[in-house]
């Protein structure tokens, strides 16, 4: 499939982003007109980080979908989502730090005492190591700070393809990291978060099958038929 480059650059490339700002938008919009529930604070953190784990999953879906349609143009699209998986990911972190910590801290001096950051720091340390799914969670959000950092054309270059693509791997670790997040924080009906889990298993599942069957097909005819030792 060959679509012209200036139909990607200038249409859809700026569909796809205003697309992905879509959740962020309508969470604004619900926010600021009471259409969130009683727990607006809580429904901003769940939206935020289900859709991190959505953007995480649409960015590993994306060599799939080259490899099973032939259109090598669909990776254009893998930074912008990968950055938008960030986005989602520190929305999350900070509406949690609002919601769940900042909360949760204790005013008797004001809340602009000099105090209030350190103790909101503290707060967030003590919890991301009291709690286990809260340390799953940050550490997958650690894993997408140096996909970030390094998604610039200077970042690749300066890495090297080799050493930049090793790096972008991570995302693996991401994708399961929330997944186990997702799991470890729901307490009765698992059934979303085995859906994400079924999804990720799926997208990293074939690329396990892809690089075996590289790999074969690297080993010369002769060496295969050898019998093996
Ligand atoms: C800075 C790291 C993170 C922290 C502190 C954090 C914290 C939280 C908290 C407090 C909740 C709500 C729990 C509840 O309602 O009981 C939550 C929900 C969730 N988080 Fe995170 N999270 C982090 C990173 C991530 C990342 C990186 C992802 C995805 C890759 C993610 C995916 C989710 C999902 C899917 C939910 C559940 C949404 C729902 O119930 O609809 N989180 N997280």
């Amino acid at each position: 499939m060959k679509i012209p480059d200036r139909v990607i650059r200038w249409v859809f490339k700026p569909a796809v982003f205003l697309a992905s700002l879509g959740p962020f938008g309508w969470l604004v919009w619900a926010a600021l007109t009471g259409h969130l529930s009683v727990n607006p604070l809580s429904d901003l953190t769940n939206e935020t980080g289900v859709w991190t784990l959505r953007f995480v999953c649409i960015t590993l879906a994306i060599t799939p979908l080259r490899k099973l349609t032939g259109w090598n143009g669909a990776i254009r699209f893998r930074r912008m989502t990968g950055l938008f998986a960030f986005f989602y990911g520190t929305l999350h972190f900070l509406t949690y730090v609002i919601a769940d910590r900042f909360a949760g801290l204790d005013f008797t001096n004001g809340m602009l005492a000099w105090s209030t950051p350190r103790n909101l720091v503290a707060s967030v340390v003590e919890d991301i190591y009291k709690r286990p799914f809260i340390t799953v969670g940050f550490t997958a959000w650690m894993t997408l700070l140096p996909l970030a950092l390094t998604s610039t054309a200077g970042m690749i270059r300066r890495l090297g393809g080799r050493r930049w693509n090793l790096l972008h791997r991570l995302v693996y670790l991401t994708a399961m990291l929330g997944v186990l997040h997702y799991w470890w924080l729901v307490k009765a009906d698992i059934s979303r978060p085995l859906a994400y889990g079924a999804v990720v298993a799926v997208l990293l599942g074939a690329r396990i099958v892809w690089a075996r069957q590289r790999s074969v097909a690297r080993t010369p005819a002769a060496a295969r038929r050898a019998p093996a030792l």
